[in-house]
């Protein structure tokens, strides 16, 4: 990078409201890819390294700077939107002096790291813009250039004469200005246009008049600098983002079944061979290794799966690590804290809750199982349940190594069941089960001889 751009600058536009979002939330808090539109952005902004970011914010008040109150970011409120001109105004006090401003926009949330580089490469001496050709230019600014293809001014659409608005070069809105420039321009900005703004657009006219070089860079990717203004938009740039993602796994070798079919809302890490069936959803940061492989309509967040492991279909899985060669599912769901060693097995319609389940162990039908320790080759029958919660506090459930669980026990906790132990099936057991012991607690079976059923009274 040039040395001048030590002192970078980033200030991203964020104070509109998006009518045509018809929301009450700020336009860059909907979320794309299950984050903020203005996160997007933000990350762009960072990956240049810059000395600073500010976004100016508006609409929406204090719940924009609050939902990125982690992030390192000068927040600057612009009470009023009277145009991207007065909004750049507002982060003036805040610009490093000899600097360079990389200005973005919080609702174009596909914004291209390289492409920002490029432009501030140029950035040092001139002002460059992004623009973009578009087959329909309605609403934008036109880049009016003159015959030898010199910029010459930004006219905005409502202010086009007929002619302009043939002209198919449109203005981003992103743009890079050093900021002696910027500042000495944005002090002469007024609003003596059809809609009454301050146009951030006619510093372009005033780099003329000063004979400060102007480039507009011709991006060949619209997605890139598409913005958001319905949810019309938000669905397409969606999907173009989750298309995209799709490519990458692809181009990785990961085998996706339909990658129209897949929603990647955070990060996925593939190994060698991993196979997704159509319409699972991964959230935050997941890991498949080696050879797994996820079945339809799995949601999983935030989880590392190992090598050869194989969810089926409807599964659920959050905040959960599962070790080699598992077998999880359908229609199995893995809480937070949950950790599975190799070679577990667990079925349909078992919940799990912040419980370790050993290697080998297997709980494969109707089961609810929390706060537990699950020890190895443990086998534990259908509708086995841990009643974990006495309406106030929580205990843990300890099952020793192959332990052998009845079906439809209820184990109550704090209970620890010995290693080897058997329960038989239908027990409630409400104090430890000693170790390579047969542990009954239910009513004894009993047949009552000449019992008669009820018969129904005569009228
Ligand atoms: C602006 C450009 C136009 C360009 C178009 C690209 C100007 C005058 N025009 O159009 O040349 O083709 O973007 O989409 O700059 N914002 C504020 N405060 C304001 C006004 C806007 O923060 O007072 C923010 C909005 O939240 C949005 C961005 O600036 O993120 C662009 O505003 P928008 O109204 O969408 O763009 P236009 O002014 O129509
Ligand atoms: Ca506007």
């Amino acid at each position: 990078m040039t040395p001048s751009l030590d002192k970078l600058n980033v200030v991203i536009l964020a104070a509109g409201k998006g009518t045509r979002m018809h929301s009450q939330k700020p336009k860059v808090l909907h979320a794309l890819a299950g984050k903020p539109l203005l996160h997007h952005v933000i990350t762009c902004a960072k990956q240049l390294d810059p000395n600073k970011i500010i976004v100016v914010y508006g609409f929406g008040g204090e719940i924009v700077p609050q939902a990125f109150s982690n992030e390192e970011i000068t927040w600057v409120k612009q009470e009023d939107q009277l145009g991207t001109g007065h909004a750049v105004q507002q982060a003036l006090p805040y610009l490093d002096h000899a600097g360079v401003t990389l200005i973005l926009l919080g609702d174009v949330p596909l914004v291209d790291v390289e492409a920002c580089k490029q432009l501030l490469d140029q950035a040092q001496s001139q002002l460059t813009l992004m623009s973009v050709k578009k087959a329909d230019p309605t609403g934008y600014g036109r880049i009016v250039r003159n015959g030898e293809g010199k910029v010459q001014a930004i006219v905005e659409h409502k202010d086009a004469t007929e002619t302009q608005r043939a002209i198919d070069e449109v203005n981003t809105g992103i743009m890079a200005v050093p900021n002696g420039h910027l500042v000495s321009w944005l002090s002469r900005l007024t609003n003596h246009n059809s809609q009454k703004e301050y146009y951030l657009t006619d510093i372009v006219r005033m780099a003329v008049a000063d004979q400060v070089p102007v480039h507009a860079q011709v991006t060949s990717d619209e997605w890139n600098v598409t913005g958001v203004n319905s949810k019309r938009d938000l669905s397409t740039l969606e999907r173009i983002y989750q298309r995209r993602y799709a490519e990458r796994l692809l181009a990785q070798g990961v085998t996706l079944a339909d990658p129209a079919r897949i929603d990647v809302r955070g990060d996925l890490q593939a190994g060698l061979d991993v196979e997704i069936d159509v319409g699972c959803v991964f959230e935050g940061q997941v890991t498949l290794a080696d050879n797994v492989r996820i079945g339809a309509y799995c949601v999983i967040k935030d989880a590392s799966i190992a090598a050869g492991t194989v969810i089926a279909s409807y599964t659920h899985i959050e905040q959960t690590r599962i070790g080699e060669a598992c077998r999880i599912g359908p229609y199995a769901r893995l809480r937070p804290g949950t950790e599975l060693g190799n070679d577990a097995h667990i079925g349909n319609f078992v919940e799990l809750k912040n419980t370790l389940v050993s290697e080998g162990s297997k709980i494969n039908h109707l089961s609810y199982v929390g706060d537990t320790s699950v020890g190895k080759h443990v086998n534990i029958g259908a509708g086995t349940i841990t009643c974990n919660y006495d309406g106030a506090n929580k205990y843990r459930t300890v099952i020793g190594d192959d332990a052998f669980i009845g079906s439809n026990s209820q184990l109550v906790a704090p209970v620890t069941i010995g290693a080897g132990a058997t329960i038989g099936a239908g027990s409630t057991i409400t104090q430890d089960a000693p170790e390579n012991a047969l542990t009954l607690a239910r009513a004894r079976q009993t047949t009552i001889a000449g019992w008669k059923r009820p018969q129904k009274k005569p009228r």
